[in-house]
């Protein structure tokens, strides 16, 4: 099986090739990847040799026709990520996010190869903090953020290709991740090596928005149950229970860094900050019958803790940029 593997640089997609070579000997993988600041040719380290590496726009048409002609399966990653990024300069968003989905599935329409798509649980809005309801595949899409809406903007792209040209195509919206190489701007990595640097852990707010947090094995497996097993033109969400408040994950990283559970400082909060996101996976386990393995976040996290200790030199350079982006904008607030 030919897979065509989109923003396998950045970190969940090299994350999925890591996965894929290790546990599928009959698959080749090929890699699309602009390699913008999150994509690091590091993070492929131990597989390059193994994968056919291509840097390219995934709005690039032409590159993806060609690509995707020689593929028997596309999965999409490849995508500008970050919320904060997004409200100080959407334009990207929109164009990698939106433009990169319609040249792919134009070209998966035209090759007719079997399409699968990587969305987040952020396009349906957030949840209320005592809600007890969480996110279904029925739930009406409502996104906050620039990032957001450009993910819903493609996933409704991707089902109106389903309906209207027959494409085979299937799309997964995943809760939070953490794991190894995921860069220093998301929250996990950045607390983790703040405090590696003597620096302390910046908390957005009080604190108490709550994420639904899965290791990324435990999503990347998922993908590949969906692959194999799920139904085109459907949905299916991803997410391994895991709630836990922003506030709570500063003090465990804390803690397990042997640290003071308090060291740490408020900051200016984020424009539009969804309070809550919440997954509630059961058809992904009943119908395709996926279960995470990652069944401790603090075990999770404290492994994560380790690679970043043990890889300083696949952080280190883009840990002062992206704080000295960061000092422009948040100040510490006292609380
Ligand atoms: P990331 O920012 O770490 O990686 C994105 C990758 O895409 C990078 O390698 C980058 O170079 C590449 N890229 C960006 N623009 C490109 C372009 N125009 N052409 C080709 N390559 C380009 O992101 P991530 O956290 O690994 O997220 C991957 C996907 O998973 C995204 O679609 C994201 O929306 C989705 N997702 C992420 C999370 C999360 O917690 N990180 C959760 C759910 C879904
Ligand atoms: P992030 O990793 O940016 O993911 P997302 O915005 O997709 O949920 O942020 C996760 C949560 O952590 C979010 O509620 C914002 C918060 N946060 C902080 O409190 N401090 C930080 O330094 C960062 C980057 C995020």
């Amino acid at each position: 099986m030919k897979v065509l593997v989109t923003g396998g640089a950045g970190f969940i997609g090299s994350n999925f090739v890591h996965l894929t070579l290790a546990t599928r000997p009959d698959v080749e993988v090929t890699v699309l990847d602009k390699l913008t600041y999150a994509g690091h040719l590091a993070s492929l380290e131990g597989v390059l040799e193994q994968v056919a590496f291509v840097e390219g726009d995934v709005a690039d048409a032409d590159l993806v026709d060609r690509l995707v002609a020689d593929a028997d399966v596309v999965v999409h990653f490849a995508a500008e990520s970050h919320n904060d990024n997004s409200l100080d300069d959407p334009s990207p968003f929109v164009r990698t996010n939106l433009l990169g989905t319609f040249a792919l599935l134009e070209a998966v329409r035209r090759h007719d190869v079997r399409y699968h798509h990587i969305s987040t649980d952020e396009v349906y809005g957030d949840l209320e903090l005592d809600d007890p309801k969480k996110f279904t595949e029925d739930t009406p899409y409502n996104p906050s953020s620039p990032y957001s809406a450009s993910k819903a903007g493609s996933d409704l792209l991707v089902r109106a290709w389903v309906r209207s040209f027959g494409v085979r195509a299937t799309i997964s919206n995943c809760s939070n991740n953490y794991g190894p190489r995921q860069h220093v701007e998301k929250f996990i990595p950045r607390q983790i090596t703040n405090v590696i640097d003597g620096v302390r852990p910046k908390l957005y707010g009080a604190g108490l928005n709550v994420r639904d947090w899965i290791h990324v094995d435990d999503h990347n497996a998922a993908v590949w149950t969906i692959i194999d097993k799920g139904v085109t033109g459907e949905t299916y969400l991803i997410g391994a229970d895991g709630e836990v408040n922003n506030k709570d994950v500063v003090e465990l990283i804390l803690e397990l860094m042997g640290q003071e559970r308090d060291a740490y400082d408020h900051v200016t909060d984020r424009a539009g900050h969804d309070l809550r996101y919440a997954i509630e996976a059961g058809r992904l386990r009943t119908e395709l019958g996926w279960t995470p393995r990652y069944g401790s976040f603090r075990d999770g996290l404290a492994a994560t803790v380790d690679w970043y200790r043990e890889n300083e030199a696949w952080w280190r350079p883009m840990k002062e940029a992206t704080e000295a982006k960061y000092a422009r904008t948040q100040q510490v607030v006292t609380r």
